[in-house]
């Protein structure tokens, strides 16, 4: 490999760092429930951010945006627009305009709240297919309301529930959905028919699809994702797209909506305050990183195949399949028989700092957990080492 993804970098410690995965601080605390501090020795694949370097192009746009040493007021420049379309053009065959993108240089959480207050209303219902990466703290505060479904789990695979999307579709106080593809945390790509399902059920209810297509890129060998606006067309759908977790930049924050229906764009009126280090990012990462990227879905399945084959040999009881797409594994510990208290404290007492079910709404709460695999393979086999010494006596 051209590109290192196997050196361990400290992020816990290391100045001008500042990983929020990585520290100290009250969140991480609450949530694990180890007390203050929280152990030197956890090893945190909770959240998707990668511990990996960023491509060599990023890095160095970067040092030299810092070097010019004044950071002022900032434009987005042609070339931005164009290193977004010519990524999605090349890699996904999707096309749309410079006006199509509206930068959104707060993250992806920022871009769907901005949506659901451009294109609902107060008293609004937005749906939501569970178990779901969270989008639950955008909607209430903003006063509208979840409606939740449930997708359909056979043996960890996930499908949608049509029915119940008809149904979650039908009041006409219910205008939006928020879907995600590659979805979060079941790894599926929907597929063509999937979409166009989907799309065509909320078109006959009028229900704006907001997708968060901010994992796209990450899939495994020989597989496609298709965007859904270039599957079903741009009519009432909104993609968020990011450099996020495809490069590792989730602190640049930087978030492109795409939008090409006249009636949509109408109602989107938010404006971007650039930086020049979030500007100079995202060119060198769309022009420049694309070999970077073919690495790491190369590591990323290297560490799927072999965390998902220990799982099966060392937790034999335990389900997981390897994931459509992302960098998340979603396994699946009702068959040892355990509460979700039970198995969440047995994941604590490991010092492995993971994402339990309950934190996506699975239905069976923490018997589910959701382990990142975007992390050096030491530190994935130290985490599994430790894990499945949990659950031994158990097997
Ligand atoms: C599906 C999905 N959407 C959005 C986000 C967060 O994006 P941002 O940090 O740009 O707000 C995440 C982070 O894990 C995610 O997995």
């Amino acid at each position: 490999m051209k590109y290192d993804f196997d050196t361990v970098h400290d992020r816990q410690n290391a100045p001008y760092q500042y990983s929020s995965k990585w520290a100290d601080i009250k969140s991480n605390r609450d949530r694990y429930n180890y007390g203050n501090p929280l152990p030197a020795d956890r090893i945190a694949l909770h959240t998707a951010d990668m511990d990996f370097a960023c491509a060599p192009a990023i890095v160095d746009a970067m040092v030299k945006t810092a070097q010019h040493g004044i950071y002022g007021y900032t434009m987005i420049p042609n070339e931005y627009y164009d290193a977004v379309r010519g990524w999605f053009s090349r890699r996904f065959g999707w096309e749309f305009e410079r006006g199509d993108i509206y930068p959104c240089m707060d993250g992806t959480h920022t871009a769907v709240r901005n949506c659901i207050e451009a294109f609902s209303k107060p008293g609004d219902g937005i749906i939501l297919m569970l178990p779901s990466y969270g989008y639950h703290n955008d909607i209430d505060p903003l006063g509208r309301h979840e409606v939740d479904i449930y997708l359909k789990e056979d043996n960890g695979y996930y499908t949608v529930d049509f029915e119940a999307l008809e149904e979650a579709c039908k009041p006409a106080e219910n205008t939006m959905m928020i879907m995600i593809q590659p979805h979060n945390p079941t790894g599926r790509i929907w597929t063509h028919e999937e979409l166009n399902k989907i799309a065509d059920i909320c078109r006959r209810n009028n229900v704006i699809i907001v997708t968060d297509e901010v994992h796209i890129d990450i899939i495994r060998k020989g597989l496609k994702c298709e965007p859904m606006m270039k599957a079903c067309g741009p009519q009432g759908i909104v993609s968020t797209t990011a450099v996020n977790k495809t490069f590792n930049m989730a602190g640049m924050a930087m978030t492109n909506v795409i939008i090409q229906d006249p009636e949509l764009k109408e109602k989107y009126k938010f404006r971007a305050s650039a930086t020049p280090f979030g500007v100079s990012c995202v060119i060198a990462a769309y022009n420049d990183s694309e070999d970077w990227v073919e690495e790491l879905n190369e590591y990323v399945d290297m560490l799927m195949e072999y965390a998902v084959d220990r799982i099966h040999k060392e937790l034999p009881k335990a389900k997981v399949i390897i994931p459509e797409g992302t960098y998340t594994i979603w396994i699946d510990f009702r068959p040892y028989g355990l509460t979700a208290a039970e198995v969440n404290k047995k994941i604590n007492d490991a010092h492995v700092m993971l994402k339990m079910g309950s934190v996506f709404d699975d239905a069976d709460g923490d018997c589910w957990a959701r382990i990142c695999l975007s992390s050096p393979k030491s530190m994935v086999a130290e985490a599994l080492d430790r894990i499945v010494a949990q659950f031994r006596d158990l097997a």
